[in-house]
C-alpha cells in the first residue's frame, strides 16, 4: 500500500499563484502545494527575502518562481497577473489571496491614509486579483475550473479590541467569497 502524500494526491500540471509567500500562512502553502507537483508563483514586496526562498525551493526541487509585487498597488497587481499569464501558458488552477497584514490600533487612531492603505492590501487586493484571475481561471485544465482561496480570519467573524478595520477587510472577503460562491 503507499502511503506517501505524492501517491495519494497529486496536483502535477495544475499551476497556483499564492499572494505573500515568502513567509508565514503564505510559505507554508506555496510549499505544499510545490511538494503536490502543482508549479507555483509567489509574490511579496522584499526582493531579498523572496529570492532567498526562491533558492531554498530550488534546492528542494519544488518548482516555484518568484516575482515582487505590492499587492495594495493596482499598477503592480495588473504586472503580477501578466507574469503569471506569460508564465502559466494563460491557465491558472488556484489563486489564494494570502498576502495581509493585521494591523492593531483603536478605531479612533486610523487616519484616512491608514484606512485606504489596509483596505487596499486586505480587500481591494483580493477583489482585483480575482477579477484579473478569471480569464486564466476559466482556462483552468486540471480541476475542472479554477478556484479561489482566500485567507479570511476569525477577526472577520467576531470583534477584537484593535482589530475593527482588519476585521472589516476580513469580513468584506468573507462576504466576497460567498457571493462568488454563488
Ligand atoms: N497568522 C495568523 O494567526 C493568522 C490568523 C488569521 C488570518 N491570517 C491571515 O493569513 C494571511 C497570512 O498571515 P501570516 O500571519 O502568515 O502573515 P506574515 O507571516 O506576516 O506573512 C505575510 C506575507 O505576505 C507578504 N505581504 C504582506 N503585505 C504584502 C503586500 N502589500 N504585498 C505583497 N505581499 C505582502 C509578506 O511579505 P512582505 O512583508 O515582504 O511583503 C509575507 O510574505 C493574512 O491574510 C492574515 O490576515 C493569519
Amino acid at each position: 500500500m503507499t502511503t506517501s502524500r505524492e501517491k495519494r494526491w497529486s496536483l502535477a500540471g495544475a499551476t497556483a499563484l499564492v499572494t505573500g509567500g515568502s513567509k508565514g500562512i503564505g510559505r507554508a502553502i506555496v510549499e505544499e502545494l510545490a511538494g503536490f507537483g502543482a508549479r507555483v508563483h509567489t509574490c511579496s514586496r522584499n526582493a531579498a527575502e523572496l529570492e532567498e526562498c526562491r533558492r531554498q525551493w530550488e534546492e528542494e526541487k519544488l518548482a516555484v518562481t518568484v516575482s515582487v509585487c505590492d499587492v495594495s498597488v493596482r499598477a503592480e497587481r495588473v504586472k503580477l497577473m501578466e507574469t503569471v499569464r506569460d508564465s502559466f501558458d494563460g491557465k491558472l488552477d488556484i489563486l489564494v489571496n494570502n498576502a495581509g497584514q493585521l494591523v492593531l490600533k483603536a478605531a479612533i487612531e486610523w487616519t484616512a491614509d491608514d484606512y485606504a492603505q489596509l483596505m487596499e492590501t486586505n480587500l481591494e487586493s483580493n477583489f482585483h486579483l480575482s477579477q484579473l484571475a478569471h480569464p486564466l481561471l476559466i482556462n483552468a485544465s486540471i480541476l475542472g475550473g479554477g478556484s479561489i482561496v482566500n485567507i479570511s480570519s476569525v477577526g472577520g467573524i467576531f470583534g477584537y479590541p484593535g482589530l475593527a478595520l482588519y476585521g472589516i477587510t476580513k469580513g468584506g472577503m468573507n462576504q466576497f467569497t460567498r457571493s462568488l460562491a454563488t
